[in-house]
Order: C-alpha cells, then sequence, then structure tokens
C-alpha cells in the first residue's frame, strides 16, 4: 500500500502528458492534488471528476508571480503540501534546431520553464515542508541532460541546470526531512516528444501511465532512503503497483 489518501500534492504540467497521468494516478490513490498549466481545460476535466481533491490553476512558469498566486492558493486551503513534482517543461524551440542557429529567447525561454520556474515553485512550497519536517520534491528530468546531444542545446541545458539544483538542494535538505528526487522518465509517446522526433514510432514508446508510476512510489513513503540520486523509469522495471 502507498497510504497516499489525503496526502497533498502538486504536479505542474499536468494538462497533458507525463503530469497528466501522475495527477490521475494520485487522485486515484485518493490524494489531494494541486495541477497547473497555462490551458486549463483538462485541469478542468480533472476537477469535474474528482472533485474537492483537485485544485487547478492557470500558470505559466515564466511568470513569478503566477506561480507566487499559485502557491499562495494551495497554501491557503491545505497550510502544507506533501510533495512537488515538478513536471512541466518546454523544448524552448519550435523543433529542434543547432545551439549555434537557437535565439537568446529560446534558452532564455527553455530555463526560465524548466528550471527558474520549478526553482520559484520550490521556493514558495519549500517553508511548509521544512516546518513539518516532511516533504518530497521530485524534479524530472531527461536523459539528453547527462548525454547532451546536437540539435537539444537549449532544453538539455535547462535540464542539466535542473539536474544541479537539485542535488544541491537534497544535501542542503538532508536533515531537515525533506527528500529531493531526480527522474527521468524515459521516451514517452507525449506532445513534447512529437514536437522533438516527429519521425519515432509511437508504439516503440513508453505510454506516460507507464512512466507516471515511479512517481507516485518515490511521494510515497516507500520512495525514502533515494533522495539525491538521478532515477530513471528503466530502474523500476513493471513492478509498481498499489498493493
Ligand atoms: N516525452 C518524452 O519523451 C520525455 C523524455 C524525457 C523527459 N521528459 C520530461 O517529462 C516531463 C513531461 O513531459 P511530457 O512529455 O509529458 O510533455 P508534454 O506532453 O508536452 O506536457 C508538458 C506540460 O507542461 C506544460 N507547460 C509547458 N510550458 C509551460 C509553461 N510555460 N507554464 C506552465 N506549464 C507549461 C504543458 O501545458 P500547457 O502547454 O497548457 O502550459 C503540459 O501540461 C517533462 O519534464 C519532460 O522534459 C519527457
Amino acid at each position: 500500500m502507498l497510504n497516499l489518501k489525503d496526502r497533498r500534492f502538486v504536479v505542474t504540467g499536468a494538462s497533458r502528458g507525463l503530469g497528466l497521468a501522475v495527477a490521475r494516478a494520485l487522485l486515484s490513490e485518493g490524494a489531494l492534488v494541486a495541477v497547473c498549466s497555462r490551458s486549463t481545460d483538462d485541469l478542468k476535466r480533472l476537477y469535474s471528476h474528482y472533485g474537492e481533491q483537485v485544485i487547478y490553476s492557470e500558470v505559466n512558469l515564466e511568470d513569478q508571480r503566477s506561480i507566487e498566486v499559485f502557491g499562495s492558493t494551495i497554501l491557503d486551503k491545505w497550510s502544507w503540501v506533501d510533495g512537488l513534482v515538478n513536471n512541466a517543461s518546454t523544448l524552448g524551440v519550435r523543433r529542434l534546431k543547432f545551439l549555434m542557429d537557437s535565439s537568446y529567447d529560446e534558452l532564455e525561454e527553455a530555463l526560465r520553464v524548466n528550471y527558474l520556474g520549478a526553482f520559484k515553485l520550490i521556493s514558495v512550497l519549500l517553508p511548509s515542508m521544512v516546518a513539518r519536517r516532511r516533504g518530497v520534491i521530485v524534479n524530472v528530468t531527461s536523459d539528453v541532460a547527462v548525454k547532451p546531444e546536437a540539435g537539444w542545446g537549449a532544453y538539455a541545458a535547462s535540464k542539466a541546470a535542473l539536474e544541479c539544483m537539485s542535488y544541491i538542494l537534497a544535501a542542503e535538505l538532508r536533515g531537515f526531512g525533506v527528500r529531493v528526487h531526480l527522474y527521468d522518465p524515459g521516451d514517452m509517446d507525449t506532445e513534447l516528444h512529437r514536437r522533438a522526433l516527429p519521425e519515432d514510432d509511437p508504439d516503440e514508446l513508453l505510454k506516460p501511465e507507464h512512466s507516471a508510476k515511479p512517481i507516485v512510489y518515490l511521494l510515497s513513503e516507500a520512495g525514502m532512503g533515494l533522495s539525491g540520486r538521478r532515477l530513471s523509469v528503466h530502474e523500476f522495471g513493471d513492478g509498481i503497483n498499489s498493493e
């Protein structure tokens, strides 16, 4: 049993793909989940289905103020959070392109959403975790952060920054009861992947529901002892469920 009933979690980028799969998995375990993204139709559908288990908000992670409002809405209602999943991401560019052909603005967008946006939300929510000496942060990363390839410049650099921040936070928060995990979900059949590599066969890609399971596991007490490590979906196999 993962014992997530009534626990309070925040998932960014929950309008589709991995974030939506994580939110649904947590909600089906009875957890309370605050979700955000720029588009809200899919978030509203979660609210219609799960009612008061859900807080949803339109948030652009490029905008600090919108993150602060989201954080205050959550803390006003729940007083604290048990876990945060920094999942939302952008490639920064419409199609993959060489770094030398990328603009300052494209790199800035990737850094703002994937790195600075995650940092901002952590800084808003972390005090409530530290005060209770209990909490978990899962930062979703990508293999290109550690194996950079031509064409992935803006995105890979932002994920590398996120990884560096995660290791530092994990070390700093040791002794404060807050775990920090880096999680690589693998190549999934999602909009982000379709935009990056449209030639890939969707049948060869992981389903976001599959890659969501280890995140749910890491958010539970079962994930204790793994803080400060970079984990990949492939290390978990098929064996994680709530039984
Ligand atoms: N798919 C893969 O193969 C793959 C591989 C390795 C790692 N990952 C990682 O897995 C995570 C999930 O990716 P995915 O494949 O599920 O991507 P996705 O389907 O494109 O979903 C991305 C989510 O992020 C939100 N988002 C994007 N820009 C935002 C912004 N400025 N402010 C707020 N929300 C924003 C999107 O909603 P809105 O557009 O409505 O804002 C959407 O909900 C990401 O961290 C990604 O880097 C994916």
